[in-house]
């Protein structure tokens, strides 16, 4: 089989390398893709640049040239642009939502509405699409209730920059005059009221009915350690996390099959990934919000532990017969940490070019692999080119173990000029977990 993986960064990476474990499978092209998806490879894995993740034309184009018996959308942008429908009207098997279906996350007032018409637990939210009646809002808001935390949110994609958090009104008032920077995203937009608890990332997949949800994991959004700094696609993850059996259930009740089915009365039957970004409030899990692909950095711990052929898995989905599939993963631990560019996620702009070392040493180690992003490859030296450059994941026991060989990988890195920045802090709530529950 050829399967062709749409996307750029290191979860297409990790999505490239669970089709690679298939035997059914020979050759792998990843589009746009970055330099080092082809490095060191067991399978014939291409890329090809010559199309854009706004323009599904673009992509038909690659997919016409390719032939590849399985496609796989796997960007947000192009399942938003509908790329999944218009390559299924031209006769290829394609794995992602459908425009219609991926509303649920390029669409945050209505996908706020579906999870009230289906009784989804979430906060409470206003919508807007005038600056006037947002600020109105949130004066009426501090007045009574000096010290609220809540997120105002640009309804569009934002490159999951676009949820700003505000405690008080000054603030506020800001964040929704920040709304302008986002273009047509941020036209309409969200005063949220903000949850406060530990957030965990879970995914399903779907065929429009049947499901599986695999293991949860946690993200590590903000650039420093302890959770300080800005927003960042994401500094390093963990799995599995805090989902104890109690919150699983929970969140398998009243999270999930409650979209998978509300999604089909609404007419947009819901077949790919679903990924629940959720909160723990008091002992229950909330929706913070879906979003219709696998995470990044989450997908780099959840899917190396599918043991089950991924083939299998998505045949059997785009045949609606996924019921019929029996999902299996392994018990290991995983902890991702990314490497970026000092400086990410303001401006990096002078590390692009520099030589990173230590790449093939940290790869090299039992248990390590590494997944790339923004790293430019030249025969076998590596280059700055991006923000967030690497993902190193590491493998354990427990969380313990992959929390160690993680690290010990990262310290065989650097980049010249010391402009290599990663946080040290990466598991820190689920060692500590781990360590009351062994002492
Ligand atoms: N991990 C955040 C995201 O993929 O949107």
């Amino acid at each position: 089989m050829t399967v062709l993986i749409i996307g750029s960064g290191a979860r297409e990476h990790t999505i490239s390398c669970a089709y690679e474990k298939s035997p059914q499978v020979e050759k792998i092209i990843v589009a746009p893709g970055n330099d080092f998806i082809k490095y060191h490879r067991q399978k014939e894995v291409l890329t090809d640049n010559r199309c854009g993740l706004k323009d599904p034309e673009s992509i038909l184009d690659i997919a016409r040239k390719y032939k590849p018996d399985i496609v796989d959308v796997a960007q947000d942008d192009a399942l938003a642009l509908g790329t999944v429908d218009l390559l299924t009207e031209n006769g290829f098997r394609v794995f992602g939502a459908t425009r219609k279906a991926s509303r649920i996350e390029w669409d945050k007032r209505w996908s706020r509405e579906f999870m009230r018409k289906y009784d989804i637990p979430a906060p409470g939210f206003r919508y807007f699409d005038s600056e006037k009646g947002a600020e109105e809002y949130a004066e009426s808001l501090y007045d009574n209730e000096p010290g609220k935390l809540v997120f105002v949110k640009a309804s569009g994609l934002c490159a999951g920059k676009g949820a700003l958090k505000a405690t008080n009104v000054v603030e506020a008032i800001e964040k929704i005059k920040q709304m302008k920077k986002f273009g047509e995203a941020g036209r309409v937009f969200l005063i949220e009221d903000g949850l406060r608890g530990e957030e965990f990332s879970v995914y399903a997949i779907s065929d429009g009915n049947a499901y599986y949800i695999f293991k949860s994991a946690q993200d590590n959004k903000t650039v420093s350690n302890f959770d300080e700094g800005a927003q960042t696609g994401g500094m390093g993850a963990i799995s599995p996390a805090i989902v104890t059996r109690n919150i699983a259930t929970e969140v398998e009740d009243r999270l999930i099959s409650k979209a998978i089915e509300g999604m089909d009365k609404e007419g947009a039957p819901y077949s790919g990934i679903l990924y629940l970004g959720g909160v723990v409030v008091d002992g229950r899990p909330m929706n913070i919000e879906y979003n219709a692909r696998w995470g990044d950095p989450e997908c780099q711990v959840v899917l190396p532990g599918v043991e089950t052929d991924y083939v299998d898995i998505v045949t059997a989905v785009i045949e609606n017969r996924l019921g019929e599939v029996d999902i299996r993963e392994d018990d290991k631990a995983r902890v991702c940490v990314v490497g970026a560019s000092r400086g990410y996620p303001g401006d990096y702009s002078d590390v692009k070019g520099k030589r990173i070392f230590g790449l093939e040493e940290a790869m090299n180690m039992e248990g390590v692999t590494i997944y790339g992003a923004g790293v430019a490859v030249d025969g076998t030296n590596f280059y700055a080119n991006g923000g967030r450059l690497f993902s190193v994941v590491a493998e354990g026991a427990d969380i313990l173990e992959a929390k160690r060989k993680a690290y010990c990988a990262i310290a065989h890195v650097n980049i010249e000029g010391n402009n290599l920045h990663y946080r040290t802090d990466i598991g820190w709530r689920d060692v500590e977990r781990y360590l009351k529950s062994v002492s």
